[in-house]
């Protein structure tokens, strides 16, 4: 297993209470930054910092699709530190079903935590790494975003618009020391998975050449990366992790 620096970097990582996001907290415990997850659910967030038991392991509830919420939380942060690396890994799918059948105010939720929750904490956390000229920026996105899952458009849509937003922000930002980019996984077994049908789960699988799930240790790797100091040029860029299902 490779080792990367982080020592003296502090990141945030939202959604980070479980799944790819707990994982990519701990790889950077691990390698020397200090953590702060944020994530909407209180009791994982409680449960995750005491399993991990790190003392540069931080947790807040924030809500990201909320910009006054996000904005409060990273004001508590800068006052003590500069965030140097942000991981928008937040998300949900939602329910699985056609768009002219989907519960509107869903597709709505869905698409303000999975884009809107990614502009805020960039809006809100980007003016802190200019300050600093020092920034790596990773925006989970997913295949869902790149190629189109039927039965989950605003999934599809939400992530879509995730990669749109790393494309334009990384441009914004290419003549300084900061980096956004995008990473695009097909399915991996986390929770997530749960609130889709099997049926749909079934049907991502079997468009992977690989013939299995994503690791979850894989997917840090590769932020691992894209969030060191070792990424100094690429930006804006979307890097799959798709075990050859969208080779684009
Ligand atoms: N697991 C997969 O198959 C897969 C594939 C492609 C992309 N992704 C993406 O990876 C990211 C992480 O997902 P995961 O698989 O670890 O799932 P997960 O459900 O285990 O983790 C997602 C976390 O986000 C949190 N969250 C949801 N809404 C939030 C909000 N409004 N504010 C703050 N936190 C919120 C949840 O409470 C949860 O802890 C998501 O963006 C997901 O869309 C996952």
């Amino acid at each position: 297993m490779h080792i990367f620096d982080f020592k003296n970097r502090t990141a945030v990582v939202t959604g980070g209470a479980q799944g790819f996001g707990l994982d990519v907290a701990k790889r950077f415990l691990e390698s020397g930054a200090k953590v702060f997850i944020w994530d909407i659910d209180e009791k994982l967030l409680k449960s995750a910092v005491d399993e991990v038991k790190h003392p540069n392991l931080f947790y807040s509830v924030v809500d990201v699709s909320n910009y006054q919420d996000v904005e409060k939380n990273v004001a508590d942060i800068i006052s003590k530190s500069n965030i140097d690396i942000l991981i928008n890994n937040a998300g949900i799918t939602g329910p699985t079903g056609p768009l002219w059948e989907y519960d509107v105010e869903m597709w709505n939720k869905i698409v303000q935590i999975n884009l809107m929750g990614t502009f805020n904490c960039c809006r809100a956390i980007v003016p802190n790494m200019i300050k600093n000229n020092y920034g790596r920026i990773v925006n989970v996105a997913s295949v869902a975003g790149k190629d189109g899952n039927a039965n989950a458009s605003a999934y599809s849509s939400g992530k879509a618009g995730a990669i749109g937003l790393t494309k334009a922000l990384g441009k914004e930002l290419a003549d300084k020391d900061i980096a956004v980019n995008a990473v695009t996984p097909a399915g991996a077994k986390t929770r997530i998975l749960d609130q889709m049908s099997k049926e749909h789960v079934q049907r991502m699988l079997s468009k992977v050449p690989r013939g299995r799930f994503l690791e979850i240790h894989e997917f840090t790797s590769l932020v691992c990366w894209l969030s060191s100091q070792e990424n100094t040029f690429s930006t804006a860029a979307v890097f799959d992790i798709s075990g050859g299902r969208s080779t684009y």
